[in-house]
């Protein structure tokens, strides 16, 4: 669906906050994805762009990160722009100094701030005070809506439509922020249904299930992925959110508690995917990873292209 097709009407995300995948509509993800084509074209022709030359990103993460810091890191470059990245030590958080202050202070700085943190809630309060837009890169056991929008990129790519499918999510589905979001932005289409495979203790939020269904969304629970892979388009696995889990206890008792093994592939339908935002620990053998259907490393690849079509629609220039 999304070949090369040049953009020309601009993103109404043009200075706006990037904080829960609530807040798009499908026209807005649509325009993104379009975007996300056209700059890999731009890519892998000419390298880089100067759609951003002169702007300058403020990364703040203060939670451990390796693809969603990096890959908006290398986007705000490719697009022409500079990046500064906060040093977790030695800032003045250290001091005491408020989130607010902070915020206040470092968006005089720059154009754009891209924020993560292990509290819910921390890229709303400082989009109270910023004078940029603010992109929540993951907040706690919160949201984390560009992950989700490059997993529907994953999935146009991959499948060609989203219209239609069933997707399955297994996993810590109770603390993962990537499935909160991926579910809120599936609700922007026709999807068949939601299966959720997930230990009992780690179900998704209540709340979250009855906003789904609010919006139309026909879900399901399943005990065993071997009841649902048949059925299955996209499978999104996550791994237990061990940072998350108050009692370590009921961690280690719960590792190993849903995985994927050899077999599984051979009930699964020849046309699906398998997603997983990364890291993965057990959920996901590395003897899996050579079957085309693994698609997780292209989708980390896919979240470059997409987080530089975010960053230049948010900056205004598409
Ligand atoms: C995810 C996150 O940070 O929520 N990682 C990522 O951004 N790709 C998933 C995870 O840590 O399990």
């Amino acid at each position: 669906m999304f070949g090369r097709t040049f953009t020309r009407a601009f993103s109404t995300l043009r200075g706006q906050h990037i904080l829960s995948a609530k807040q798009f509509n499908r026209e807005q993800i649509e325009h993104l994805c379009r975007t996300a084509s056209d700059l890999r074209h731009v890519v892998s022709v000419q390298g880089c762009s100067h759609l951003l030359q002169g702007r300058v990103l403020y990364n703040m993460f203060l939670e451990p990160s390796t693809r969603t810091m990096s890959s908006f890191h290398i986007a705000m470059l490719r697009l022409g722009g500079q990046v500064f990245s906060m040093p977790t030590e030695n800032s003045s958080f250290q001091k005491g100094e408020t989130l607010e202050d902070s915020i206040q202070v470092v968006s005089g700085y720059s154009d754009v701030i891209v924020m993560r943190n292990p509290q819910q809630g921390t890229p709303h309060r400082a989009a109270q005070v910023s004078r940029v837009p603010i992109i929540n890169a993951g907040d706690g056991n919160g949201e984390h809506p560009t992950q989700a929008l490059l997993d529907i990129y994953c999935i146009y790519r991959e499948l060609g439509q989203v219209d239609g499918l069933t997707v399955t999510m297994m996993g810590d589905l109770k603390n993962g922020r990537t499935v909160h979001s991926l579910s809120r932005l599936l609700a922007n289409f026709k999807i068949k249904q939601l299966i959720y495979v997930s230990p009992q203790s780690l179900q998704m939020p209540n709340d979250l299930v009855d906003e789904l269904n609010r919006r139309g969304i026909k879900q399901a629970a399943c005990n065993n992925i071997n009841d649902a892979i048949a059925q299955t388009d996209v499978l999104y696995v996550t791994r237990l959110q061990k940072e998350r889990f108050a009692d370590v206890n009921e961690y280690e008792s719960l590792k190993g508690s849903y995985n994927l093994d050899a077999n599984f592939l051979k009930q699964a339908k020849e046309k699906m995917i398998i997603m997983h935002p990364l890291p993965r620990l057990w959920e996901i053998p590395t003897s899996i990873d050579a079957d085309p259907r693994a698609a997780y490393f292209r989708q980390a690849q896919d979240g470059l292209y997409l987080r530089m079509a975010l960053l230049a629609a948010v900056l205004g220039r598409v």
